[in-house]
């Protein structure tokens, strides 16, 4: 038996998603597509998808830019960029997947190509059969969203809401806003247009196993729910640590957004809501949503003096990461030489709720550290009394709940055992579960995940309207502590170590240290 693709199921490239419900017909429709997301993330997601039989054989792609570029243009673009990290099945199966691809010229702004793009569209429902049902991936600089999803309302482009069948949905990317009143009032530009149940707001985060797995571990499990609490946990530290500076000329983007922006109102907060929600009443994605957008409620409305004292800043100098050399932050191209955006964000919150009040969350996230590394550490109370012998520096490391997000993707519980011998010494071990070695194979890329789900219509891995308000609450308190007039300036870091000195003085009040993950 052979898929859409004309490619045996047995296909031994199985970082796709194995192969579940296959989406309705549809055409997806990329604008961006000349830019890096496109060439990264969606193109392979969506070529892993097919190859793995999850996509509809009635699929279009459809590619939508100022270039005056031709089908044949487009698709020897992408060619070129998927073809690099392809599996040896590439060349069979490529020219199946670039029959698909369709290009359509037309500047954001300018209802002719929204014209030609209806035009087109409705071709390919006659000749691919796509039926009428569109996906739209706004894979663009923000300040066009607006404008985007105005034209496509205004040419006819986007259906009634109440419409099941043909579906018109659209996917944005982030940054969705840049404050509280900004995010707000592209919600309201985007309700115009469409209502809440089209609307898709991607956070790839959520799409990574690993971040789906904590779900699976807290509610697939009857063992940890019950000690999952104030009573009996002492601490959670999410740490998101990137080696990465700024790569691919991203200088420009992120020195208008910064670390707070860029990773912890979305990323960050997701990690947040899955670790502390309360148990939804099924997985519907109304009841996981409603779960996780009352963790967000849940922080605390702090003053401008509250953040000075719970939130660290910093930025990286020049270091060396891994034996090489590399410059600061004010050094890099694209960004201000007397830049104040931060590289570097750590803060101490805790969530004003039955469960968690008193317990401290830290959250840290930062480019330039020594390695890659993103991990939930859930600290478990120690025992009550201690009658073993535990040396002082090594109580902490036990009792401790790590879920590895990535890399060497898995979880690890520490706990005391006895040292053998006639001493009632105790040591540190570890159970420890990995991915690779449980199922044989690395987890699929979460852009597969995330894509194949919009096709189905499930919106449970997407940010809700008043999620994404309730974060930015949050974070815009930060924001306009850090604007206000004698706000500390971020403090330096060198490029290579675990951040500022600060951010362990964040801590220390509590007793903990940060973990070198
Ligand atoms: C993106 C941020 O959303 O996430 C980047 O804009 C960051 O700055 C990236 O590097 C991290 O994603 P991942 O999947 O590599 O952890």
């Amino acid at each position: 038996m052979t898929d859409s693709l004309g490619v045996a199921d047995a296909n031994p490239l199985r970082q796709s998603l194995p192969r579940t419900r296959v989406p309705e017909p549809c055409a997806v429709v990329l604008f961006g597509v000349t830019g890096d997301l496109t060439h990264r993330k969606l193109v392979p997601a969506l070529y892993h998808l097919a190859l793995g039989g999850n996509l509809p054989s009635e699929c279009a792609i459809v590619g939508f830019a100022r270039r005056d570029w031709t089908d044949e243009q487009l698709r020897s673009e992408l060619e070129k960029s998927l073809s690099k990290g392809a599996g040896p099945d590439f060349a069979e199966a490529w020219p199946e997947f670039a029959n698909r691809i369709a290009f359509v010229s037309g500047t954001f702004d300018d209802p002719a190509g929204y014209a030609r793009l209806k035009e087109r569209l409705d071709q390919l429902d006659a000749t691919y059969g796509t039926r009428g049902n569109r996906l739209y991936y706004l894979a663009v600089s923000p300040e066009y969203f607006s404008t985007i999803i105005d034209h496509l309302g205004k040419a006819g482009l986007v259906y009634p809401s109440q419409q099941d069948s043909p579906w018109s949905r659209v996917v944005i990317e982030k940054p969705f806003g840049h404050d509280l009143a900004s995010a707000r009032a592209l919600n309201r530009d985007i309700s115009q247009v469409l209502d809440e149940s089209q609307v898709y707001r991607i956070d790839h985060y959520l799409g990574k196993e690993t971040v789906q797995n904590i779900l699976a571990l807290r509610f697939g499990n009857a063992i940890f729910e019950p000690i999952w609490n104030r009573r009996h946990v002492a601490s959670v530290q999410i740490t998101v640590a990137e080696e990465l500076g700024m790569a691919g000329g991203r200088g420009g983007y992120y020195d208008t957004s910064g670390a707070l922006r860029d990773m912890v109102q979305n990323h960050l907060m997701q990690l947040l809501c899955l670790v502390a929600m309360e148990p939804p009443v099924d997985l519907s994605a109304d009841a996981v949503r409603n779960e996780r957008v009352k963790v967000l409620d849940a922080l605390p409305k702090w003053t401008a003096e509250d953040v000075d004292k719970y939130v660290v800043r910093g930025q990286y100098t020049a270091g060396s990461i891994q034996g090489k050399d590399v410059p600061g932050y004010l050094e890099e191209k694209g960004v201000k030489p007397d830049s104040r955006t931060e590289t570097y964000v750590a803060l101490r919150v805790t969530l004003d709720n039955w469960r968690w009040a008193g317990v401290p969350f830290y959250l840290r996230t930062a480019k330039r550290l020594p390695k890659r590394a993103s991990e939930i550490a859930i600290q478990f109370r120690q025992p009550p009394t201690q009658m073993f012998e535990v040396e002082a520096d090594e109580a902490d490391g036990a009792n401790l709940l790590i879920l590895r997000i990535q890399p060497n993707e898995g979880a690890s519980l520490a706990f005391q055992a006895k040292v053998p011998g006639s001493r009632r010494r105790l040591q540190e071990v570890r159970m420890d579960f990995r991915y690779g070695t449980a199922f044989a194979t690395p987890p699929p890329e979460a852009y597969e995940r995330l894509l194949l789900d919009v096709m189905l219509g499930d919106p449970t891995l997407y940010t809700r309207t008043d999620a994404v308000e309730s974060a930015w609450r949050f974070c815009t308190t930060i924001l306009d502590a850090w604007n206000r007039e004698g706000a500390p300036p971020p403090v330096p870091y060198p490029a290579g170590t675990w951040g500022p000195d600060s951010a362990e003085k964040l801590v220390e009040g509590d007793g903990v240290t940060w973990r070198r993950v």
